[in-house]
């Protein structure tokens, strides 16, 4: 009995000890990837040792530390979040747009101060949302929006998952009471990703980067707002004893592991208009967008001289870039009905050359937008293109409007198949309701069913589907199996080995996957992802349909929103018909046991880690490799591991922690001699 109380405080002791190890060796990856951007281990490592990190915390709660990593992922739903005071308030900038109005900028203060010397420094502007940070005692506490400058709301939750805001501080000599400021933002390569995904789950995507960070913050479910993948950079840190020069104040962040923008000096204003006109050349090579560059007086003393005016501080100013723009013709506007019955307006140009790229067409994104502008047709418009995303209608000229030209008005029916349109509460988009009925929806949805990543039937493409469609042939999933050649010859324009080729890919997408099937389904909200959650929690369909909304929320990762529009869809009895048709013509409703690592092989018992690269093997498909054969993946260095396989510049950390406790290293052809079998002939 006794004997068992020991045994069960030294393991927690153990456990707590690993926390501690885990807590501090993911701070490390994230503070690679977020701020230095140089990761040492892949994602799947990464999220290994979170993976048991997560574990040992939920076997005991009690040892869960509010700065773990574990505690990013978000999970907290807050109905509204509570308005707070800024200690002092969030002003904005005034612009410059040109070298002369920065001068002007510079002789202005001179004239406030003529007898003072002074440096500036130049920052990057990244074009996202301001928020406001709070530390005590090294521990991030608190995270405030801008709000309207002087007050903004707590967003605490929703900045904890952003990887790049630091939990707890690292170093020495912060003050104890600290305020940093800084830009949420979302890199260009996460924006576009991001709009891809909500279009393939039917939601209206975002106009930029910016708005989509903003619209993330707003989230009431920090779940959802960790898989934004937002980025953080600092420019402003107050704080008892903080030095005098910015620019120290900057390496001070640094110091504490927070991401600095990019910034320069201090140095004069010729520094300044150097540093601007080079990243002009090259803001397009950045992963993120900046729209100009802030240049503000180095020393703290001064600006409390100069002070502020009602809005905003006289000691620093925005140099803005021009983003390229072109001038043309709006000539009309279509209205394109998506999968989910979103209606996206598009406006039609005149060609026009643009950033290297002839532009006939722009994207409206919604309603709203046609109305902000106040679009008449015809109408000479200002078109922008900034980075790598599709141009837009930025303004009118409505002095070069054309008499007789008229106001657009959106339509208020389906410009596909009539029916009355509708806007859901709280949604700037209008979409058709007319699920089963509306051409282009059904076609979207059979389309997204039969492609790649879901059912992934070849040879039938959008085209195709639509003259099965407009024949009367396929309206319905199922319909598309009790097709035959012969009513494939009937259509115009076929190959003639084609209708016998598709009818065989169809009849092959019957051993797809279980979680693709569900993916293909084309749920709301129900992606790739989701849809292998969904099928790993409930692995048979009769499971999943018994569900209670409950159930499938507590899903991790799965969320109340996710489990609604599944919910909603199982409880159709037309989409549950459809189910049955399915199923009975024989597509997977069920998980296959996967093959798992075996626990025979010449590999059994032994756990393994790798570290460095191996040429044209990836660390994944070694990790397959060792678990095939029978091996254990470990997720770091402890004297439970049996070997650490070695390739090239491994982690000098793991390397000497194994040497330490006399781990025996692997190279790659000493580990495939223990296999017996190559790795390129074994996970072929
Ligand atoms: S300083 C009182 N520095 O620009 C000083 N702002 O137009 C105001 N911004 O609300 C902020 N990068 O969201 C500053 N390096 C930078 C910035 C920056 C982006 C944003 C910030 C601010 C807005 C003002």
């Amino acid at each position: 009995m006794g004997g068992d109380l020991f045994a069960e405080a030294a393991e927690r002791q153990a456990a707590a000890q690993r926390i501690e190890e885990l807590i501090r060796e993911i701070q490390e990856h994230d503070y690679r990837y977020y701020v230095l951007a140089q990761p040492i281990i892949s994602d799947s490592e990464y999220d290994r040792l979170v993976a048991e990190l997560r574990a040992l915390e939920e076997r005991y709660p009690e040892l869960r530390r509010p700065d773990s990593p574990t505690q990013r992922v978000g999970g907290t739903v807050t109905k509204e979040f509570p308005i707070v005071l800024h200690r002092r308030p969030m002003l904005s900038l005034d612009n410059a747009y040109d070298f002369a109005e920065l001068e002007a900028f510079a002789q202005r203060l001179r004239r406030l101060l003529p007898e003072a010397t002074w440096t500036y420094i130049a920052q990057h502007k990244i074009d996202g949302v301001a928020v406001s940070l709070w530390y005590e005692g090294g521990v991030f506490v608190r995270g405030l929006t801008r709000g309207d400058g002087l007050q903004g709301d707590d967003i605490t939750p929703n900045l904890r998952t952003v990887r790049g805001i630091p939990l707890r501080l690292r170093g020495v000599g912060y003050p104890p009471e600290l305020e940093v400021r800084g830009e949420v933002y979302m890199m260009r390569e996460d924006f576009t990703r991001l709009n891809a995904l909500r279009e393939e789950i039917g939601d209206p995507p975002f106009m930029n980067p910016r708005n989509a960070t903003a619209g993330s913050l707003k989230l009431q479910d920090s779940a959802e707002v960790a898989r934004r993948r937002l980025r953080f950079s600092a420019y402003f840190a107050e704080g008892e004893g903080l030095p005098d020069s910015d620019a120290e104040r900057m390496q001070l962040l640094q110091a504490w592991r927070f991401p600095v923008v990019e910034t320069f000096g201090p140095t004069d204003l010729g520094g300044v208009q150097t540093f601007i006109e080079a990243w002009e050349a090259q803001r397009d090579t950045l992963p993120y967008d900046i729209d100009g560059i802030v240049v503000k007086v180095d020393s703290w003393d001064l600006r409390e001289l100069f002070g502020v005016t009602a809005k905003a501080p006289r000691w620093a100013i925005a140099y803005k870039y021009q983003p390229e723009q072109a001038i043309t013709e709006l000539r009309s506007i279509t209205y394109q009905v998506g999968r989910t019955g979103y209606i996206t307006p598009v406006a039609e140009l005149k060609p026009v050359r643009l950033s290297g790229t002839t532009v006939k067409r722009a994207s409206l994104y919604n309603y709203d937008e046609i109305e902000r502008l106040g679009l008449h047709i015809p109408d000479v418009v200002v078109v922008e293109k900034s980075g790598e995303i599709i141009p837009k209608v930025v303004r009118v000229l409505p002095e070069r409007r054309p008499v007789g030209a008229a106001p657009v008005v959106p339509p208020t029916v389906c410009p596909e198949c009539g029916t009355p349109l509708v806007q859901p509460p709280g949604e700037v988009g209008r979409y058709c309701p007319n699920y089963r009925g509306c051409p282009p929806q059904v076609i979207g949805r059979l389309a997204h069913f039969v492609s790649r990543k879901a059912l992934n039937i070849q040879s039938l493409g959008e085209k195709i589907l639509r003259k099965l469609y407009e024949k009367g042939l396929v309206r319905t999933f199922s319909g598309l199996y009790a097709l035959t050649p012969q009513q494939l010859q009937g259509i115009e324009g076929f190959a003639e080995k084609l209708p016998q080729k598709i009818v065989q890919n169809i009849q092959a997408s019957k051993a797809v996957p279980y979680p693709r099937v569900l993916y293909g389904l084309g749920i709301r909200h129900v992606g790739e992802t989701v849809a292998e959650k969904l099928a790993e929690a409930f692995p048979t369909i009769d499971a999943l349909l018994s569900a209670s909304e409950e159930a499938i929320a507590a899903v991790y990762t799965i969320g109340e929103t996710i489990a609604r529009s599944v919910r909603a869809y199982l409880d159709d009895p037309e989409n549950r018909a459809e189910i049955e048709r399915l199923r009975a013509a024989g597509l997977q409703f069920a998980l296959q046991a996967s093959p798992k690592a075996s626990s025979e092989g010449p590999l059994a018992g032994k756990r393994f880690l790798v570290s460095g690269t191996f040429g044209e093997i990836s660390r994944d498909t070694l990790i397959a490799y060792i678990e095939r054969h029978g091996g254990q993946y470990a997720s770091s260095v402890s004297k439970n591991l049996d070997y650490l396989v070695v390739g090239d510049s491994p982690g000098p950390s793991k390397l000497e922690k194994a040497k330490k406790l006399g781990i025996p290293l692997l190279s790659l052809s000493e580990l495939e001699a223990l296999v017996g079998v190559p790795v390129t002939e074994s996970v072929a």
